[in-house]
């Protein structure tokens, strides 16, 4: 850790005074690097097979080549430790390294540092990497980054090993170093949950999941376990987390996101970011993070990815805003700017929103990217530009944009060159935003360290991180409805499942894993290689048992057998679990018209209620929240499993059968009719709340009693916060998990409707047989302020209700009284 710092040291006295160096780079000099090597860690990698001498790969190729090589999985590891404790994040001011690096450069390798393509440029037609491609595109346009995963890119590999990642990205770098402007590209992944691109890295459950536990430490392990295994790959910078706000059930994203609630996604980014980062200008197992999407994507008017939004001022800055707030709070490194259009106007041009809202009001001071492709889609999808030109004029003059994901072409380079030289862009604008990437590349040890840590490399899928994986799985599954105590399972009931998201280690983890749109049908399981496990196979793992398994219907929820099979298998059956998945997407692929289940799928299930007496358990495993109908009443058993990952299988047996108690809550209001697909739990007081599930409502098996709520003080005043405190009783059999949510409801407010219940704060603890653990929140005056039309922060006199767990059958409240003085 010393020898870091005193490396960063040393690199700013040979950047200034340039003797010593290991490597010239013709520009600045690099110093001796702190992992010892100037070349490359050679990482060996078995080959690609010659494709029976063929140069080219067919065009239609769905079946990738399975990459032979495997992490080493060490069972355990210890990384060395940095303190976290303090907040990290870009600064506004440039290290005076970094300004001599920025003022080294020529207006060509400048604009070249602001563009980022995806790695398929750099592959041949063969799918493995095209050195000629990458030694032109370097040389020629001197871009500063890559990003992506090559699979998703005509790459020869379903899904790389780190080793082989790390191969690449070290290739890469190698030549980076060489030609163009000679500084190392940081490189960007879309590490969501868990390195989910990388193989055999521990993949967490969706982040919709991470929000159920109502337990951030989830959110820190997914982003820390995650960093680690992007950067053994060579790989510096997450695309995530998600800081939308989930307010549109129909929308392809939701599962992304940590819930509908701006405080528990306000938390669970926070911590993520925390996980991801920790000491980033330090710490070599830490990437940046990146806040996305900025600002207003979630909640499109008819559901459909990219669609406008429609969001007066004073709602986003109420929901919208305060988990970017948070994000920046955090120390977050970078923001990627949203898709599409808000209120009218194009977000990727906005000066109000890019600079106006992000740079003046929320000072964040790290880099801004736009989403794939975003500048060119002002001319060629929103007609907002007549050119390329024309569109990276209004960006680069109107917008604090430092880099435009491309994607796929290098005008965004050639059009900036062009501005500035005809005099319509000034440099100091260009200097900017290079100033900020180069600084971005040295805090992550980039322009030390270009390559990747090979030490990294065997702690990838480590017992140790699946153990943390499954935990959180374990956590996130929601139990909503126990009728006649159907559930858990008990291991001598004679069950029938029926479902294809059985069987799916893919299903039940969704999109943005070895593929954008998740493992393909033809993959099936053999592409997670041993990597997780299905739900049946967590079953088996249970019972000691074969499963009583019938497909019944595809994962899209169509017929494959006959139902009159079904019918007489659940009637010799003591109980039917129903597993009701979803295909895996996201984005535009993802766009559906309506929540309303597959025909076949509910005929399956209402056949059985209607014509067997056999209790039924309908187990949800899927991104969006699919209308239950009359199903929610015939079902005794309803559990939410979301998308609990490739680790999720064992966990969800596991509370099946009673091995462990559920604690989750739900993170998201789960409709009842396709009218509700805009409902959350925060409308306004009078207006009808009558969804399927509520925000917040789950159980587990244990029955815990809660005691009355005790207050400090009932009369709320700005600068002094009250105290409140309630306990927990646990008088079941199982541990429990307990988390305690409490909200509060404003009875009167004068002009402003109130909303029904707003979320301020939640704890878990867990709570042995027989236990009582007491719950102790602070709120304060200042919490419960508004953002009235003017765009203040107002508070407003009048009587509040504290509720325990609103929404749940042990919910509890008191009265305490909101003064404005
Ligand atoms: C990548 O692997 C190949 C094949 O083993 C090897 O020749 C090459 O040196 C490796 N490159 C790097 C940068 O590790
Ligand atoms: C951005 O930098 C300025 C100047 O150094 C500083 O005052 C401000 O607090 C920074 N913003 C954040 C969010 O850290
Ligand atoms: C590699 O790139 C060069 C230059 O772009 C191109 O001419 C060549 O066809 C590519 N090779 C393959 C195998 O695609
Ligand atoms: C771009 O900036 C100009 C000049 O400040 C302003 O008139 C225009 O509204 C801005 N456009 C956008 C999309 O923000
Ligand atoms: C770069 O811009 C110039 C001027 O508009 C244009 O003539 C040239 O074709 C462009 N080059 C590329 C590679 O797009
Ligand atoms: C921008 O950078 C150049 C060097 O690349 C420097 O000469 C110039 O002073 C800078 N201009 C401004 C306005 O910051
Ligand atoms: C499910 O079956 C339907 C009807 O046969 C078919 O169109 C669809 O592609 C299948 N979906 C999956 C994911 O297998
Ligand atoms: C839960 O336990 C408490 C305390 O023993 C008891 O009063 C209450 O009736 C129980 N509730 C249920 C639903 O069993
Ligand atoms: C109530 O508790 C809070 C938080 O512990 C404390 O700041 C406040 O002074 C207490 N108020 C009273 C009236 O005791």
């Amino acid at each position: 850790m010393k020898s870091l710092v005193f490396f960063d040291f040393i690199w700013v006295l040979i950047g200034v005074n340039g003797f010593g160096s290991v490597y010239n780079s013709g520009k600045v000099e690099f110093s001796e690097k702190p992992l010892g090597y100037k070349e490359p860690p050679i990482i060996n990698v078995i080959e690609a097979s010659d494709g029976n001498g063929a140069t080219c790969l067919p065009n239609y190729y769905p079946l990738q080549d399975y990459d032979p090589m495997n992490p080493k999985s060490v069972p355990t590891y210890n990384l060395p430790k940095y303190d976290e404790s303090f907040r990290v994040g870009p600064n506004l001011e440039l290290d005076p390294d970094v300004k001599i690096l920025l003022d080294s450069l020529t207006l060509e390798e400048k604009a070249g540092q602001m563009v980022q393509i995806q790695v398929g440029m750099f592959l041949g037609c063969d799918g493995l990497i095209n050195v000629t491609a990458v030694e032109a595109i370097i040389d020629e346009w001197k871009i500063g980054s890559v990003f992506e995963a090559t699979q998703n890119h005509g790459g020869r590999w379903n899904i790389n090993s780190p080793q082989r990642f790390a191969n690449l990205s070290n290739t890469i770098q190698s030549i980076a170093i060489r030609k163009g402007s000679k500084i190392p590209l940081i490189w960007g992944l879309d590490t969501i949950r868990g390195a989910n691109y990388v193989k055999g890295a521990t993949t967490f459950p969706a982040p919709v999941n991470i929000a159920a536990t109502f337990n951030p430490i989830h959110a820190y392990n997914s982003g820390s376990i995650g960093a680690k295994d992007t950067r053994a790959a060579g790989v510096h910078w997450a695309y995530s987390p998600l800081a939308d706000i989930n307010r549109q059930k129909l929308w392809s994203r939701n599962f992304e996101n940590f819930g509908e609630d701006p405080f528990l996604v306000g938390q669970m980014v926070y911590q993520n970011i925390k996980g991801l980062q920790g000491n980033y200008k330090l710490d070599r197992s830490k990437v940046a993070a990146c806040i996305k999407h900025f600002i207003g994507y979630s909640d499109p008017q008819n559901g459909k990815d990219r669609d406008p939004t429609h969001i007066p001022l004073q709602e986003l800055a109420e929901y919208f805003i305060p988990p970017f707030k948070k994000a920046i709070d955090a120390g977050v490194a970078t923001v990627m700017e949203a898709f599409g259009q808000l209120n009218g106007q194009s977000i990727a041009i906005s000066k109000k929103i890019l600079r106006n809202l992000l740079r003046d009001q929320l000072n964040f001071n790290g880099t801004l990217i736009t989403d794939w492709g975003e500048v060119n889609a002002q001319w060629e999808r929103y007609f907002t530009a007549f050119d390329i030109d024309d569109s990276t004029f209004q960006a680069l003059s109107n917008t604090s944009i430092d880099m435009s994901m491309t994607a796929d072409d290098i005008e965004y380079a050639n059009s900036t060159i062009n501005l500035v030289k005809s005099g319509k862009i000034p440099i100091s604008r260009i200097n900017e935003s290079v100033g900020r990437i180069l600084q971005l590349k040295k805090d992550l040890g980039i322009l030390q360290t270009p390559y990747s840590n090979p030490s990294l490399i065997d702690t990838v899928g480590s017992a140790q991180d699946v153990e943390l994986a499954r935990n959180a799985a374990r956590e996130s599954i929601i139990l909503l409805k126990n009728d006649c105590n159907v559930l858990p399972i008990s291991k001598k009931d004679k069950v029938l499942f029926v479902g294809a998201a059985l069987d799916s280690i893919g299903y039940i983890t969704g999109a943005w894993s070895v593929h954008w749109q998740g493992a393909t049908e033809l993959e099936g399981n053999d592409v997670f290689g041993g990597y997780g496990e299905s739900i049946l196979d967590g079953i088996k793992k249970i019972t000691g048992d074969s499963v009583n398994y019938i497909r019944g219907y595809n994962v899209s929820g169509f017929k494959v057998d006959d139902y009159d099979h079904i019918l007489q298998l659940a009637r010799k059956a003591d109980k039917v679990v129903f597993c009701l998945g979803e295909k895996p997407s996201t984005e535009g692929i993802g766009d559906i018209d309506t929540l309303s289940m597959a025909r076949d799928q509910y005929e399956a299930v209402k056949n059985v209620a209607e014509q067997t007496s056999t209790p039924i358990i309908l187990l949800l495993a899927q991104n969006r929240p699919f209308l239950l109908g009359e199903l929610s009443k015939s079902a005794c058993g309803i559990i939410n499993a979301n998308l609990p990952g490739p680790y999720g299988g064992l966990s969800v047996a596991e509370i099946l059968y009673g091995e462990v108690s559920p604690s989750a809550r739900q993170p998201y209001t789960y409709p009842k009719f396709d009218s509700q697909a805009q409902l959350v739990y925060y409308t306004p007081i009078a207006n009808n709340y009558d969804p399927e599930f509520s925000f917040g409502q789950g159980m587990g098996y244990n029955n815990i009693s809660y005691s009355q709520i005790t207050v400090n003080s009932t009369d709320l005043r700005p600068g002094s916060p009250i105290s409140i405190s309630i306990t927990a009783t646990n008088n079941g059999k199982w541990i429990q998990n307990e988390p305690a949510l409490m909200f509060t409801t404003q009875k009167v407010k004068r002009e402003y409707v109130p909303e029904r219940h707003r979320l301020r704060s939640f704890r878990k603890q867990r709570i042995l047989p027989g236990e009582s653990k007491t719950f102790k929140f602070s709120l304060s005056a200042e919490e419960l302020s508004f953002i009235d039309e003017k765009l203040d922060s107002v508070t407003s006199e009048g009587p509040v209700i504290i509720t325990i767990n609103a929404f749940n059958k042990n919910s509890m409240s008191t009265l305490i009284y909101l003064h404005e003085r």
